[in-house]
């Protein structure tokens, strides 16, 4: 059932609306889930990370909030969006000021501050912060969902704002500082005037030197800064376990059990003790930088002690050290941090000794445009995923954008990220293949999963058909 394109844009993006939540609601029901609510006082189900979101449910949710933010574009006074989005800073500014003065925490904890919330007077003499300056943030912060105000001036937590306790992934991402910094340093970096530094792909000409005022790359900051290293990698670490049961069940890995896995820049090692929990036949090699190695180790000696996974430090710019029959090499959130030549070196690397039965699996971001474009090969709607076995994302309707518009907004404001602080960027499906196609490797599948990201299976290309150049690759 979809929506007929004649419709006007404002009955149409309803229509949409409707089909959404109806799909919604049934699912809930159908699943046997509790009714969602902002004021709860625990997490849904659905805001759990581990929980394997039924496929039709996923997509009813993201075609309701894709609609939500068209809907928004279409009514809000245009003046008023520019005031609001130029004013965006304040939105990260005021979450900061709620978690790092221990606003937060006082709320959530239920010894201190009853349900119904608590008075800003009250969180003034508790923490020794002006009640007239909080009321004026924390009231900011309820206008976008983090709280509510029962009372005039009392302030409780809503449901989504319980991602920030301590010990969430959400707070393990807010808690790294720098991105308000690199922000204001990138119109110095796309206007620079050096034409070199204006059109530079180096990680080292990007706005976090200039905003940080060091000729070094950010991993190379973050090496001499250990604190701030452990910082940094909990909060990537976040990004990868937001996404776990998606790329846990969305990707057929179990037959691949038996296999040796190779986890370049494996980071702390979590994809590889979560995989090897399903797959218990397989090895694990978790491979990154020596600094994170005391990381990395101390995290498998506790997460994973069967001893089934080990780190040892390789640097992927230099040749693979391990090779042969049936491989499996990762590369989760490694690519986006790199401009092409790099990936290209970095994949190269990894090819140039790969066997031919060997896989590289990488899971990244795959960006689509925001095009309203609804050429496909093959169109599904939310009827088409009642009861699927295999999670597959509906085709975008009319007036929603092919990448569903603001629910790309995480993904697309990551990419802006990414070319702030290294000069890399998120690709998009044409870009990956003509990219892994120079380093030597053909597509096999792309998965889809119910997250931001997609996983990108590839096979070696055999050489002497368009296959890796020899000799080393470096930076
Ligand atoms: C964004 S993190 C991804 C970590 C991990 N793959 C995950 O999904 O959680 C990028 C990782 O690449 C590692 N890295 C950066 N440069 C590297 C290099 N030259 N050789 C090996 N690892 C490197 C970093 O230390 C970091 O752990």
């Amino acid at each position: 059932m979809g929506v007929p394109a004649t419709l006007s844009e404002l009955d149409s993006l309803q229509a949409t609306m409707n089909q959404a939540l109806d799909a919604l609601r049934e699912e809930i029901k159908r699943n046997e889930l509790p009714d969602l609510s902002n004021y709860a006082q625990e997490p849904h189900p659905l805001d759990d990370a581990r929980f394997v979101c039924p496929s039709r449910l996923y997509e009813a949710r993201r075609l309701a909030l894709a609609t939500i933010g068209q809907l928004k574009s279409l009514l809000q006074q245009p003046y008023e969006k520019v005031v609001e989005q130029s004013c965006a800073v304040y939105d990260t500014a005021t979450l900061d000021i709620l978690v790092k003065t221990g606003v937060l925490d006082r709320l959530a904890d239920r010894e201190l501050t009853p349900v119904e919330g608590a008075h800003v007077q009250d969180l003034q003499k508790a923490l020794d912060l002006d009640a007239m300056k909080l009321t004026v943030v924390l009231r900011y912060l309820a206008a976008q969902g983090w709280l509510h105000e029962p009372r005039e001036g009392v302030f409780a937590l809503t449901r989504p704002a319980l991602e920030l306790r301590q010990g969430r992934n959400g707070r393990k991402w807010i808690m790294t500082p720098g991105k308000p910094k690199v922000a204001q340093s990138l119109l110095t970096q796309i206007t620079h005037a050096e034409h070199e530094w204006r059109y530079s792909r180096q990680a080292d000409q990007t706005a976090f030197q200039l905003s940080h005022a060091s000729p070094l790359t950010l991993f190379q900051w973050l090496k001499q800064r250990p604190a701030e290293l452990t910082q940094w990698a909990s909060s990537v670490q976040s990004l990868g376990d937001a996404y776990h049961s998606a790329i846990m069940n969305d990707i057929p890995w179990r037959r691949f059990d038996g296999c040796t896995f190779v986890d370049c820049g494996g980071g702390q090692g979590n994809l590889s003790i979560a995989l090897s929990e399903i797959l218990p036949n397989s090895r694990f090699v978790v491979q990154d930088l020596p600094e994170v190695m005391p990381i990395a180790r101390s995290n498998i000696a506790c997460n994973a002690p069967s001893g089934r996974v080990i780190a040892e430090p390789v640097n992927f710019f230099d040749v693979q050290p391990l090779s042969g029959k049936g491989l499996i090499y990762l590369l989760r959130y490694i690519l986006h941090d790199w401009p092409d030549h790099a990936c290209i070196a970095i994949l190269k690397n990894i090819t140039r000794v790969a066997h031919p039965t060997s896989r590289i699996v990488i899971v990244e971001v795959i960006s689509a445009p925001n095009t309203m474009s609804r050429q496909v090969d093959e169109h599904v709607t939310l009827d088409d995923l009642k009861d699927a076995a295999t999670h597959r994302p509906i085709t975008a309707p009319a007036f929603i954008p092919s990448n569903f518009g603001v629910t790309a907004k995480m993904s697309l404001a990551l990419g802006v990220h990414m070319m702030g602080v290294f000069n890399a960027l998120e690709r998009s499906a044409r870009e990956w293949k003509v990219l892994l196609g120079k380093a030597g490797l053909r597509v096999v599948k792309i998965h889809p999963l119910r997250g931001m990201v997609s996983a990108i299976e590839c096979e070696p290309m055999v050489l002497g058909h368009g296959g890796p150049a020899n000799g080393k690759e470096s930076m």
